[in-house]
Parts: C-alpha cells; structure tokens; sequence
C-alpha cells in the first residue's frame, strides 16, 4: 500500500509512473506555491485575499498538501464514466452525478454533432433577443411532457433556475421558510429576492408547520417554501406528500428541486412525484438541473403556461444570460428522448442503487434512504475522510470527500453514487477499498 509520503522532486524530461503523477497532484497542484511559503505568507495582510474564507482555504492546504491530501479537480483524461483515468491511472469512479450512465451514449453524440452543424456552438445572445432556436423550443415541450407539468423554462445551469424562479416572484414582503439542507442555489435566490428567510429543521414537518402557523399570524403577504426532492449531502427524500398538505393549508407555495431526483427516482426516471405518486402540477416550482442524470449542462424551471411566459420575461438570469449553447440543447432532449425508449437505464440503476446499498451494508457502513442512488459516508472530522478517499484513490478509486462549507465542520463525508453504467466488478474494487480503509483506520 502506498504511503502518504511527499512526492518526490520532480525531474525535468524524466518519465513519472502513473502513481507518482498522482502524488505529485495531490502533493503539489499549485506549481510549487506552498513549497516555499506559509499559508500567511501567501496572504498578503490587507491584500485582494485577506478574508477569513481564503485565510482558511489556504491554511488546510498548507496543512493537507504536505500529506498529499488535494484531491479537488483531479483532471480526468477521459470521460467521466465509472472506468476513467487522469495522470495516467486507471480509476473507477464513484463520483459522478451522471446517475443513468448515458455519457458517451452514441445517439447524444450523433444528436450534439448535428445541432453544431445546424446552429454552431453558440447563440451569440440571450434567449429573448437572439438566442432562441428550434432546438430550445422542443427541449422545452419535452421537458413539460416528461415531467406531467403545462410548460417549461430551460437554463444555462440548475443554479440559474433557482435563482431566477425565487427572485423572480418574491420580493421584500415575502417570506420564504427554506430547508435546512437545501442546495446552495436556493439559498442565493432567496437573498437576491430579498425577503425574509426562516430556515426549517431538515425534513421536520413539525417545525415547518410551526413555522407557517406564525408567519401567517404576522400577516405575511406570501409565504414560499422550498426544499431539494433528494437532497444531494445526504441522500435522503423530502416527504412530499405532507409538505404539499401544509402548503395548501396555509395557502404557501411550493419550490422544488428535482436535481437528483430526475432520471433516478419513480419507475420511469420522472422523479419525487412519479416515486411518491403525486401530482406534479401539485407544485407551483419544479426545478431541476440538466447536468446529472440528463448529462448535458443547463436547469429548467416547469409548471403553468403563466408562470413560463413570466420567467421568461421577468426574470433576471433569463434575461439577461446568454442562452443555453445548441450542444447542450441538443443532448438535454436527445437524452430525455433516450430515457423513455430505453427504459434498460432507469432499472439498471435501480438495480446498481440496491448493491451498492448492500454492499455497504454488509461493511457495517450505514447507508441512507435505499431507493436513493447517492449515498452520504459520514466519516465526522474532515482530515480522516480526506485520508478515506486518499486511501482509495490510491487503490484506484475515485471518490468525493465532502467537508466544510459544504456540510457542518463536525460532520466531514464521502459522497458515492452508483449510476446505470457501474459493473458488478467497479461495486467489488470499491467494496475492497473501503474495507482497506476500515482495517487500517476502524
Ligand atoms: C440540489 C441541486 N440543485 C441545483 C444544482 C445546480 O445545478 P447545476 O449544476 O445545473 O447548476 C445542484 C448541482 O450541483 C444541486 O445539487
């Protein structure tokens, strides 16, 4: 087993072994920078990067370089489905939202080459001037129609959607009661909307309702709520169904983000309602990302007719952004259309979705919701998870290490997600590794 020594010098022309690439990134990815000087030294005092957040950032890796524990942008040199590689090492990936396995799908590929040669690879403009092709129009039918909703908005990135939705809609007299665990994207929409913000004991629909009661006895004007469907630091399901009786009790609206759920929740990959057998026109809000099971890059926001001529003419990421590029258009529908003539993905990541929930089971590991493809290995102190996924990477497998500010310092985590594309050899080697790092660490 490799030792977490530092790499060793580099020797200008000489050939490093695919390991020592390795070490030399996770060791020294800043061209030397921290070889030489402390992370004080680096800040200057009353310089551009003289904030507590950058002070921090720069005294871990001060701390974790040395140990060779920078795993961050590892630069993949293929693509990232479960057998990729970057510096030369083989890697099985556990890492990647890309829940239905369709990167590299040949009729994505087909479907983005034609919309180059069609439309070029960009619009030149936003989507209210020039930037609105065929192509735009049609991923938005189909949108709608894949997800039971009247109409649909497409984005650049999930994180516009949020964003454009809630400050779109609701301003200073408003208040928006928003999950504890919600994604970072709603978070900036409600702060660009500028109302007031209670945040709600994660999934605790008490609390939630404790909440509403009083903002509506203080005579708020509109009262928003808003939670993830999966929730992407955890792996766990918002209880819909109960949320949706609470909304319409004390007359709220509802936002919902389906980044993790479409493609890899309900029987046909239609998400949280299809799952928990809902309406989804039950939902003022649908949003969602296009860049993880759909693999492309863009978010849409779904529900009426009005609401999408609004967004489209009222918000301001819409506006003023430019449109979503054809490529990415083209493999959001191209993909959506595979997901319904193909059904093989959705049950082959259900079925991968259960090993992996077994197979960690049978290591003692807890593992979450079982019907939730991503799953949360809480590890508690960051520098031990770092070791985690150092220890695996060496091993050849590539996991994400989620610490602070992403989640509470206390509660450091590897993330794993299993996709349609993962083989019963990928769940053994990460099963192994894992083992490894439980006899060697407890
Ligand atoms: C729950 C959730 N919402 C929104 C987003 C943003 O989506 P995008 O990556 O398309 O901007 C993400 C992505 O990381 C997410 O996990």
């Amino acid at each position: 087993m490799q030792s977490y020594a530092p790499a060793p010098a580099r020797h200008d022309g000489e050939e490093l072994s695919p390991l020592t690439r390795l070490d030399d990134y996770t060791t020294d990815p800043f061209a030397g920078l921290f070889d030489s000087s402390t992370a004080g030294e680096v800040i200057e005092c009353d310089s551009l990067l003289d904030t507590p957040g950058a002070r921090r950032l720069f005294s871990l890796l001060a701390a974790g370089l040395p140990k060779s524990l920078y795993m961050y942008q590892l630069p993949l040199s293929q693509a990232a489905k479960p057998a990729t590689g970057a510096l030369g090492n083989d890697l099985v990936a556990f890492s990647s939202y890309s829940y239905l396995g369709l990167i590299g799908h040949p009729r994505l590929e087909r479907a983005v080459g034609e919309a180059v040669r069609r439309y070029g690879t960009s619009t030149g403009g936003a989507r209210l001037l020039t930037g609105t092709l065929e192509l735009h129009l049609e991923l938005e039918e189909e949108l709608a129609r894949f997800l039971g909703c009247d109409a649909a908005s497409a984005f650049p990135s999930g994180y516009d959607a949020n964003v454009a939705a809630i400050s779109a809609l609701f301003g200073p007299q408003d208040v928006a009661v928003v999950d504890h665990f919600a994604h970072q994207s709603i978070w900036a929409g409600v702060r660009m909307a500028g109302c007031e913000v209670q945040r709600f004991r994660h999934s605790d629909v008490d609390d939630l309702e404790r909440r509403l009661w009083e903002i509506r006895e203080a005579g708020a004007r509109r009262i928003l709520i808003c939670i993830d469907s999966v929730f992407s630091m955890d792996g766990d399901v918002a209880p819909l169904e109960e949320i949706i009786a609470l909304k319409r009790r004390y007359r709220a609206f509802l936002l919902v983000d389906e980044a993790h759920s479409l493609g890899a929740l309900g029987a046909t990959g239609r998400g949280i309602c299809e799952d928990q057998n809902l309406d989804p026109r039950e939902i003022d809000l649908l949003t969602g990302s296009l860049s993880k099971a759909v693999p492309s890059a863009g978010g849409f926001i779904a529900g009426s007719l009005p609401l999408k001529i609004y967004i489209q003419h009222g918000s301001a990421p819409y506006i003023f952004s430019g449109a979503m590029s054809p490529a990415n258009a083209a493999a959001a529908l191209e993909a959506l259309r595979i997901i319904q003539d193909e059904p093989q993905h959705v049950a082959r990541l259900h079925e991968n979705t259960r090993r992996l929930h077994d197979g960690l089971a049978q290591l003692g590991l807890a593992s979450g919701n079982p019907k939730v493809p991503l799953v949360a290995l809480v590890l508690g102190d960051e520098w031990r998870t770092y070791r985690w996924a150092r220890r695996l990477l060496n091993q050849g497998v590539f996991v994400s290490a989620i610490t602070y500010p992403a989640v509470s310092p206390r509660l450091a985590r590897l993330r794993l997600c299993a996709t349609a594309a993962h083989q019963p050899e990928h769940f053994d080697r990460l099963f192994s590794g894992l083992a490894e790092c439980q006899a060697e660490e407890g």
